[in-house]
């Protein structure tokens, strides 16, 4: 039986589909990485659009001459409970090279040595080390001296790249990296890393995350006078068009059929996003054509199960942020003032959450200066729920 997964398995190519254009885009301009021109990379799009799979499947075809680093920022986020230590990433960071290099046992191998002696110039200079190593690698302990590790761990991509002449490029990716505004000063370790990008002609930085298009996290790191100022490669992810979703449903999904007029609602309802187009097509019957009135069905019955990313999303987030939410799912469209004039908090109070929203991909910004809901999706999940179960989800 064929299966469209929600969460994507190891086996990714027998998966994934299409985006042969952003796959030749990406991989075009990283192959200029080894003439030592590191582009660096902003990948935007609406949540369950497919950026992480879509780094995934690059990463992983990437020719044995670049090393790729993965970091998910939601793991050290869960790990210290909604707010990011610098020092934290910074071992983070570390800690997936070294993964990366364990995999690469030869290359580990040869840098092993040159790594060890360079940690042991940082014991002389304030740090003090416990017990733990990776791979027989110290891990200093911090004490004081963060700007040292910090320059350590930034610097070791472009060393390993100069050391092993088998290695001609190094790309990091950072998923999730709206996470970045817990940190204290998210604003200076962007222009950290700016910083170290600008001497390291063999490394290229891949940002992503959920983050909506007009956050104001993508102006600190790209904007004008964010750390990048727009310097990085911009790109957005689209949505599948109809004639892709049709052939992708075609091509994978266990024999799902439907009728023009279904299909156009089908296309409506999923609005291209991979994400619902495998959840919804995960509970569509597969022994009949599937008519306007199967769909409506379906979704109202199962709107749980193809909304399933936003009940994941609706558990991590606080009871200010969900009010917020059903506001809009109320009113639609408002600005500042309307807003404001619905709820009882400060005005530092709301813009601080209309911002964590924002950050956090829920609401866009338009041009006329309101907020609103970015998915319909998920304003559908509530409108259905607040239907059949009389209130909002908790
Ligand atoms: N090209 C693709 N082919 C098939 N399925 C895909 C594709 N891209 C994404 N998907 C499906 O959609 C789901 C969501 O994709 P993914 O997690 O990569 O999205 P995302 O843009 O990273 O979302 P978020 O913003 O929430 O992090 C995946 O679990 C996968 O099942
Ligand atoms: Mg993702």
């Amino acid at each position: 039986m064929k299966y469209m997964p929600i969460v994507m398995p190891e086996d990714i190519d027998k998966y994934f589909y299409n985006r042969t254009n952003e796959i030749e885009l990406l991989n075009a301009n990283l192959s200029l990485l080894e003439k030592g021109i590191p582009n660096q990379y902003l990948l935007t799009g609406y949540r369950g659009i497919g950026k992480t799979s879509l780094l995934k499947k690059i990463l992983k075809h990437q020719p044995k001459k670049y090393l790729t680093t993965y970091i998910d920022l939601s793991a050290i986020y869960g790990q210290q409970k909604g707010k990011i230590t610098e020092e934290e990433l910074i071992k983070e960071i570390l800690h997936q090279i070294e993964e990366t290099l364990e995999e690469n046992s030869t290359t580990l191998n040869k840098i092993k040595e040159k790594l060890i002696k360079n940690l042991n110039q940082l014991k002389l200079k304030n740090y003090t080390f416990n017990n733990t190593s990776l791979h027989d690698i110290p891990i200093p302990t911090i004490t004081e001296n963060y700007s040292k590790l910090s320059k350590f761990v930034m610097e070791l991509p472009q060393k390993i790249v100069d050391t092993i002449d088998e290695i001609k490029g190094y790309i990091i990716v950072i998923d999730e990296f709206q996470l970045l505004k817990t940190l204290e000063n998210p604003e200076a370790f962007f222009w950290l890393i700016r910083s170290y990008t600008q001497k390291q002609f063999n490394v290229s930085y891949i940002f992503t995350g959920s983050v909506s298009n007009t956050a104001e996290i993508i102006t600190m790191i790209n904007g004008q006078t964010g750390a990048f100022g727009g310097r990085m490669l911009q790109i957005n992810i689209n949505p599948f068009t109809k004639e892709q979703t049709k052939n992708y449903i075609d091509e994978k999904s266990n024999n799902i059929k439907f009728t023009p007029e279904g299909f156009e609602r089908f296309y409506k309802c999923t609005r291209g996003i991979p994400a619902y187009i495998n959840s919804f097509c995960n509970i569509l019957p597969n022994n009949i054509t599937c008519t306007p009135e199967i769909i409506k069905e379906s979704m109202i019955l199962n709107i749980d199960n193809i909304a399933i990313m936003w009940l994941r999303v609706w558990g991590t987030l606080n009871r200010t942020e969900k009010e917020l939410i059903t506001l809009f799912v109320e009113y639609g469209s408002m600005n500042n003032k309307t807003i404001q004039d619905k709820v009882d908090y400060t005005k530092i109070t709301l813009n601080k959450y209309l911002e964590i929203l924002s950050n956090k991909g829920i609401i866009d910004y338009s041009a006329d200066k309101k907020y609103y809901l970015a998915d319909e999706m998920l304003k559908t999940w509530l409108k259905i729920k607040k239907d059949t179960q009389g209130r909002y989800p908790q």
